[in-house]
């Protein structure tokens, strides 16, 4: 794998001149140039933000409780609201929380096995995607998008971007649930959520770690010589995910003054795991792992441990390397979030 890195000529994860000391400064410069040139201007935090627990049940056979939150924040254009569930076991000791970013409305789909989840130990607070914004080429005109004026300069949020700005509001009222340990919210998505959860946990700090489930092209896969979807592709089938600007890198990505690993590389010190499935060629396993094996060089640097294991085997379906602040698994089979890849972060999580 080291003589294929070279081979693409990827960005250093760790340029010149970049320390322990000014890793803080050049984060939130980093940070800057994705937003500017990829998944566009993150709005200020919310001035006020609020909230209602509409209905409060058990669920999960008494052990847990499910709640529906209506939650509330302002925005230059007045008021916007969007539903979400949280879904808390019972134990009476304060309990991890994954913020899962879904297809699905609560209860639906088949990427989310709660009843597992919870008896694992861990709550959910789970947050369906359309009822942010929807997922089309709607103009910027549902939810949260018509709240917040455009500029049309390029640099303009694209979904993912706001999809990723709820779960941080999510996180305003988690963060007052005193049956959640503040300390151990992760948060979690799959494919153009896996991105979704990588840029929100970039941002926000307040999360403790990432997953990200098959999250291929500008997600965790380098873009750089990768298989399957590029930029072309993505940015012409989904071109609302993203600020205009990435559309400069159309056929053009080794112009691109970053890579998918400086981002993943953004997670540290937090603990990021990234899983693949084997059949999942359009996001290719292969940059998946790259992407995350030269962001661990970031934890290294902070003196953590990157991506244990040895690089230069292939990856097989069932591996996982688990060593470090760094995992990654690679499971068999085609484009999925199944109840496998949740045991296997799961099993990732309870080592740190
Ligand atoms: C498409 C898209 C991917 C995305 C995936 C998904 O395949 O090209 O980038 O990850 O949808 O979200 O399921």
């Amino acid at each position: 794998m080291l003589a294929e890195i070279k081979r693409r000529n990827l960005p250093e994860t760790i340029p010149n001149g970049l320390t322990k000391e000014n890793w803080a400064a050049y984060k939130k410069e980093m940070i800057a140039l994705f937003e500017k040139e990829e998944y566009g201007v993150t709005p200020e935090k919310p001035g006020c933000v609020r909230w209602e627990v509409e209905k409060q049940h058990d669920t999960v056979g008494g052990k847990a409780v499910h709640n529906l939150v209506k939650l509330t924040f302002e925005t230059p254009m007045g008021d916007f609201t969007f539903p979400f569930d949280t879904v808390i076991p019972n134990t009476g000791k304060p309990v991890p929380m994954f913020v899962y970013i879904s297809f699905h409305p609560y209860g639906a789909g088949q990427y989310l096995p709660i009843e597992e989840i919870i008896d694992s130990g861990y709550a959910l607070a789970i947050v369906n995607y359309n009822d942010v914004t929807k997922d089309t080429n709607d103009n910027f005109e549902s939810g949260i998008a018509k709240m917040y004026p455009r500029r049309n300069d390029g640099t303009d949020w694209g979904k993912i971007g706001m999809w990723a700005f709820a779960a941080s509001r999510m996180m305003d009222y988690i963060q007052t649930l005193p049956a959640v340990d503040r300390e151990k919210i992760y948060v979690a998505g799959h494919s153009r959520l896996g991105k979704t959860a990588i840029w929100c946990g970039v941002q926000d700090e307040r999360f403790a770690g990432v997953i990200s489930n098959d999250s291929g092209c500008s997600g965790a896969a380098v873009t750089r010589g990768k298989k399957g979807e590029h930029v072309v592709h993505i940015t012409k089938n989904f071109p609302y995910w993203f600020c205009k600007n990435y559309q400069k890198y159309i056929e053009n990505e080794d112009s691109m003054p970053f890579d998918q690993h400086q981002l993943l590389a953004l997670v540290a010190p937090r603990p990021l795991c990234v899983g693949s499935a084997s059949e999942d060629e359009w996001a290719d396993p292969e940059s998946e792992r790259m992407g995350a094996y030269l962001a661990g060089e970031a934890y290294e640097m902070l003196g953590l441990k990157g991506l244990s294991g040895d690089i230069e085997i292939p990856a097989e379906p069932g591996d996982k390397q688990f060593g470090g602040k760094v995992g990654y698994q690679l499971r068999k089979g085609t484009h999925f979030l199944s109840r496998y890849d949740w045991q296997r972060y799961i099993e990732f999580f309870n080592q740190q």
